[in-house]
């Protein structure tokens, strides 16, 4: 299975540093084909980072996308829109979506549909918080974020990201053995789901990720990439992560 390393920039660059990052990766990973490197600016940057990548073997996706195709609806992009400005995937249910913004399974499911049906690959995303890890409730949380989630989604061109809420953005990082864990426990369902067609799914792991840990977090039978913040900021520390494989 190739592996799937994506950098979520969340609400930063503009689009001139969006470009520099790019004129200074490219030539880096131009030589990387068993990884999909995927790069996920601010939808202020998503044309013109569409533009720089070109025909380049990084692919661009875009952290948000709404369900209707065009209408009043002040501040949504339609999923023809992220497609005319080069997209080829959507990251859609990110903790800090469902955090700040409310947006329940219901509405991750909307956005993950219509995204599908726009030809677009979801990059979905479900984790657990601290006090839900504390209380012995992660694999109940996974759970019901995987199945309602995913209610009606094609197994085609979904990636899966498991981002526990406590490691993201905190130094914190989930340990190999934590991660497996709730891999494999994302795995049986969407076994349940889709059958064989499962194995062949790739599961992110997302939270703190660097290019320290990256090694060992690949390392894990059903890690099969990284949804990547903070360490995908810098060309050189997402090429790192990127070319992870070579990293001592
Ligand atoms: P982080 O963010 O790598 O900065 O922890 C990951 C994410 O939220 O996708």
């Amino acid at each position: 299975m190739k592996n799937f390393m994506a950098a979520n920039w969340k609400m930063n660059k503009t689009i001139a540093e969006t470009r520099e990052f790019l004129r200074d990766i490219i030539p880096s990973v131009k030589e990387v084909t068993d990884v999909d490197i995927v790069i996920a600016p601010p939808f202020t940057a998503l044309s013109a980072a569409g533009d720089a990548i070109g025909t380049t073997n990084i692919q661009l996706a875009a952290q948000d996308i709404f369900w209707e195709e065009k209408g009043a609806y002040t501040g949504e992009v339609a999923p023809a829109m992220l497609l005319d400005a080069g997209c080829k995937h959507v990251i859609v249910g990110h903790s800090e979506r469902r955090q700040y913004f409310h947006e329940d399974d219901t509405v991750v499911n909307r956005k993950a549909g219509a995204a599908q049906k726009a030809g677009l690959g979801v990059i979905f995303c479900v984790g657990e918080s601290l006090a839900e890890r504390e209380s012995g409730k992660t694999f109940d949380i996974i759970r019901r974020e995987v199945e309602k989630g995913l209610e009606g989604i094609d197994a085609g061109n979904l990636v899966v990201a498991y981002e526990p809420i406590w490691a993201i953005g905190t130094g914190k990082t989930a340990s190999p053995e934590q991660a497996q864990e709730v891999h494999a426990f994302i795995r049986d369902i969407l076994r349940k789901r889709y059958g064989e067609t499962a194995e062949d799914i790739r599961i992110l792991y997302g939270g703190s990720v660097t290019p320290e840990n990256v090694k060992s977090l690949m390392a894990c039978q059903d890690v099969n990439g990284g949804l990547v913040g903070g360490a995908s900021l810098k060309p050189d520390s997402f090429a790192k992560l990127v070319c992870y494989k070579k990293e001592k």
